[in-house]
């Protein structure tokens, strides 16, 4: 007897909380659609009353995506609720996610209210929810540092008003996998109606434990229901990774006897858009879609590999979307050629034009390098004049001198609001110049926080990715460029940074 592992990815709404994270309506109906092509279950697409910006992606991905369920996230209470349930109108399949926070510490200091009234809220929001849709979740926030007997009385309550899932959040990245698994277990034995609820699990990663305890969640506490992120993307040390998670229970499902709709094929892809669009890189060992996950470095490795992969290898690389040979295209490969790798690669452009955009810059690039990798490939998709996403700033050229003993010097041409402007400047290095030069313009007054270079597919020939994070009046946001030349990545970078503060300079946090 075997049962389904659901899997509920929160990268749009607890993923985007981390600073920095933040993504437009359109990068999130991308990721939403790439969500939905690796089969993910149930996609929490935001949280709708936390800002217009919130509710406008919400409601985009509940019409546009037609085959997992969509979520919002709602606190408890009646008007956060009829939102999240308005921007959900055009799903296919709906799902509101309420929640209080239940532990001492939350009550008390947090939301100054005593635990009879947190009761009595949360039975009133998941009685408010039913009448809305049929599909409800409950969290008690903090649920893991919460009295047992007190989460046992809520959860009983909110069954009985109809939620249909229940979720336990070690929101704060507390647990241990044994403990935590038996957490679930003794909730489950302990609620009288906890049979008419699915269980699921919740981890931050602060002690790096989050996979580790959703895992046990699930094997001792009977969980069927594991709540992650593309990259384990999310605040602080982030949350449960759902590449991760869906490799443990596939790769090993003699031990877990778990079914999962996800196609996990398009993993790579997905992580690649995740690391692009957020400017949050992933880091090379990062199990699953690090760029050594599979790659086999010493002699006594690679012989044994090429005698019989299983020698080293617990999953096919082919299996999560790494292709055997990653040199795929170069100069003289046609259209059809690129728009099968496209394909291959789990991207699916809106239309032919776009098909021709992305086309045409395949072509300028592999002018300029004479193999064009996989990751190059879903690095030009993600460029502007690809996705259609009209930004304020737009990159034209650069150029720049530096010579030992003198001080660097660039100029650099970009537009803003489509009409072109030219700034010049000296700095430190190249670099520094080029974005002096964009900056004496713009004059954000923004605060870089982080800059750094990764070489996208490992060799000097490939393209630089560059990130960018600035802050700026209690904003965060990172911008991420790719070029063969890093300061001209460098510089698209941080226009992509400036078109993101300018994008969210209305929004409001999004977190109750
Ligand atoms: O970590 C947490 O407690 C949450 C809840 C809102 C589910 O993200
Ligand atoms: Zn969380």
């Amino acid at each position: 007897m075997t049962d389904k592992l659901i899997i509920f990815d929160t990268t749009l709404r607890d993923g985007e909380q981390s600073p920095g994270a933040s993504m437009t309506r359109d990068e999130k109906l991308r990721i939403a659609r790439q969500l939905e092509r690796l089969k993910v279950d149930v996609i929490e697409a935001g949280f709708a009353a936390s800002s217009n910006g919130d509710f406008d992606a919400v409601q985009l991905i509940a019409n546009s995506i037609k085959d997992s369920t969509i979520c919002s996230l709602s606190r408890a209470n009646d008007r956060d609720i009829s939102r999240a349930a308005e921007a959900l109108k055009g799903a296919n399949r709906a799902r509101i996610h309420t929640f209080i926070a239940t532990s001492a510490l939350h009550m008390e200091k947090k939301l100054r209210m005593t635990p009879d009234q947190v009761f009595e809220q949360a039975k009133q929001s998941v009685r408010f929810a039913r009448n809305l849709v049929d599909d409800i979740e409950f969290s008690p926030e903090d649920g893991y540092r919460s009295d047992v007997d007190f989460l046992c009385r809520v959860i009983e309550a909110v069954i009985h008003e109809g939620a249909t899932t229940i979720n336990v959040p070690d929101t704060v990245g507390y647990a241990i996998p044994e403990l935590y698994g038996n957490f679930i277990k003794t909730l489950r034995e302990r609620v009288p109606n906890s049979d008419k609820a699915i269980w699921s699990v919740h981890c931050h990663n602060d002690l790096g434990m989050a996979v580790a305890n959703s895992l046990a969640g699930v094997k001792i506490g009977g969980a069927r229901q594991v709540e992650c992120t593309i990259n384990g993307l999310g605040e602080r040390a982030g949350n449960c990774s759902l590449e991760e998670v869906v490799m443990a229970v596939k790769t090993r499902r003699d031990y877990f006897n778990l079914d999962l709709g996800i196609d996990t094929h398009h993993i790579l892809a997905a992580s690649r858009m995740v690391s692009q669009t957020t400017g949050f890189v992933v880091q090379p060992n990062k199990a699953v879609v690090g760029a050594n996950a599979f790659a086999h470095a010493s002699g006594i490795h690679q012989d044994g590999v090429l005698k019989a992969r299983d020698t080293y290898e617990i999953m096919r690389a082919e299996d999560v979307g790494w292709t055997a040979n990653k040199i795929v295209l170069g100069k003289l490969s046609g259209r059809n050629a690129f728009k099968q790798r496209l394909q291959e690669l789990g991207v699916q452009l809106e239309s032919e034009v776009d098909v021709n955009a992305a086309f045409a810059r395949f072509k300028e690039l592999a002018d300029r390098k004479s193999e064009i990798f996989d990751e190059d490939i879903l690095a030009l998709v993600s460029d502007e004049s690809v996705t259609h996403i009209k930004e304020q700033y737009g990159f034209v050229s650069l150029s720049q001198h530096s010579e030992t003993g003198e001080r660097p010097q660039a100029s650099i041409v970009f537009t803003v609001d489509g009409t072109e402007v030219r700034g010049s400047s000296e700095g430190n290095g190249p670099v520094d110049a080029s974005l002096k030069a964009i900056e004496a313009h713009v004059k954000s007054g923004a605060e870089m926080v982080l800059y750094s270079v990764n070489a996208i597919s490992g060799s000097t020939e490939s393209q630089g990715e560059v990130t960018v994070r600035l802050q700026n009046s209690g904003r965060v946001v990172n911008g991420v460029g790719s070029d063969p030349d890093i300061v001209v990545a460098s510089a698209k970078a941080y226009l992509s940074a400036l078109n993101k503060l300018h994008s969210k300079a209305d929004r409001v946090a999004a977190q109750g």
